[in-house]
């Protein structure tokens, strides 16, 4: 007699018979040689349809656990008999062996919150209001991507869809000062990928990293996970200490954020701007330049970004995450014009690309102005949230 949970939805009858006769077969109940019900006998049994009995049965075939021969009751095959066991519990599995990267990222503090019921106060930091984000802009800019006519979908660029990095360039020099050809931009899904890209690109495990103290957690995590030697720098009320620079020929790489000291808040002035650029340049090493929150400045005029000055040294990283939204995941960098190639063919590893639709989304919105009019309209709320 098969045992079914009958169900009252006759859409999924199929995979309820499907399932209960594959765990019956796996846990033994049916043997090998053993002859399960003729289809009409059990969907009379059951009171479905011959054609629902017949389709878990295909199923049950085409995985290995039954034969069935013209005119014959369906069999159960001895391969079939336990091809797939379900560990009673996690506890059961073995202890999975991962590689050095994943075991030096299990090794960091988690930083991944739990999903939970909405908070009555909550001063998480990062997340920006549901309702400063700019909706109807935003729905009607992905829906042109969407329904714009193209041949075909298929993969991009791996740098980024070239739309977006046009509209990036005049972006970037309007708002940032930054000038730039497109083959230097690479479109990426949120800073955090950029960070990413630098340690694949730059850091071998053992390579000496130096990081701001404090500093953003989630950069330091990736050159940890990487398996690189952090160098932490003081900060103080004016961002990184550049006079406590290590020798620069035996660092890989530096990350500041000079604009908005994560979390100090301080801005690095120009002498120690220029400090860390030629301690770069000295030593042959690349600095990242963290901009995340660059648009926004109340006190002061923006900030300009560290590139202007880098001479070739400065890998600079946006994000539409304090703009927009951080759920987008989009991000960009500029590179120096040779750097271009490691990071475009690892982005490809990594990602393919980054998502189109989102990708000529936010290009539209660059393009029409409404994305800076949103900057500009986030730039006064904020202003007038801090008062
Ligand atoms: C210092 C810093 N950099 C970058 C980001 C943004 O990261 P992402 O673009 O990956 O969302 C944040 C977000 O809170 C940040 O605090």
């Amino acid at each position: 007699m098969v045992q079914l949970v009958k169900g009252s939805r006759k859409s999924g009858a199929t995979r309820r018979i499907y399932l209960s006769l594959r765990d019956q077969i796996t846990s033994g109940v049916y043997d090998a040689g053993e002859r399960l019900p003729s289809s009409r006998a059990l969907a009379g049994e059951l009171g479905v349809s011959r054609t629902t009995v017949t389709a878990a049965y295909d199923q049950l075939i085409s995985e290995g656990y039954i034969t069935v021969r013209q005119g014959a009751k369906p069999t159960v095959t001895s391969e079939g008999r336990h091809p797939y066991t379900r560990p009673a519990s996690q506890a059961q599995e073995p202890t999975p062996q991962v590689s050095a990267y994943a075991s030096r990222a299990m090794a960091l503090p988690k930083n991944i919150s739990a999903e939970q019921a909405a908070l009555q106060y909550d001063f998480r930091y990062g997340d920006i209001a549901s309702s400063d984000f700019p909706k109807l802009a935003w729905r009607r800019a992905l829906n042109a991507a969407v329904l714009a006519y193209r041949e075909r979908l298929g993969y991009e660029h791996p740098a980024g869809n070239l739309a977006l990095r046009r509209a990036l360039q005049g972006y970037l020099w309007r708002a940032r000062g930054i000038e730039c050809d497109i083959t230097q931009i690479i479109v990426v899904s949120g800073s955090q990928q950029a960070l990413d890209l630098c340690a694949r690109v730059f850091v071998d495990p053992g390579g000496q990293v130096v990081l701001e103290e404090p500093c953003y957690p989630m950069a330091r995590n990736v050159m940890l996970a990487t398996g690189a030697m952090p160098v932490a720098i003081p900060c103080d009320k004016d961002g990184m200490d550049t006079s406590r620079l290590p020798v620069p020929k035996d660092v890989a790489l530096a990350f500041v954020t000079p604009s908005h000291q994560f979390p100090l808040g301080g801005v690095l002035p120009s002498g120690r701007r220029k400090a860390l650029i030629e301690w770069a340049i000295s030593g042959n090493t690349y600095i990242i330049e963290d901009d995340y929150d660059g648009e926004y400045r109340y006190d002061v005029r923006p900030i300009p970004p560290l590139w202007m000055i880098g001479q070739g040294r400065v890998i600079y990283v946006g994000t539409v995450s304090k703009t927009l939204s951080p759920t987008l995941r989009l991000g960009y960098m500029v590179l120096p014009g040779t750097l271009a190639e490691p990071f475009v063919r690892c982005k490809q590893i990594t990602d393919r690309h980054s998502s189109s639709f989102e990708q000529e989304a936010l290009a539209s919105m660059i393009e029409t102005g409404a994305y800076e009019s949103h900057v500009r309209k986030m730039r006064r709320l904020n202003a007038e949230r801090r008062t």
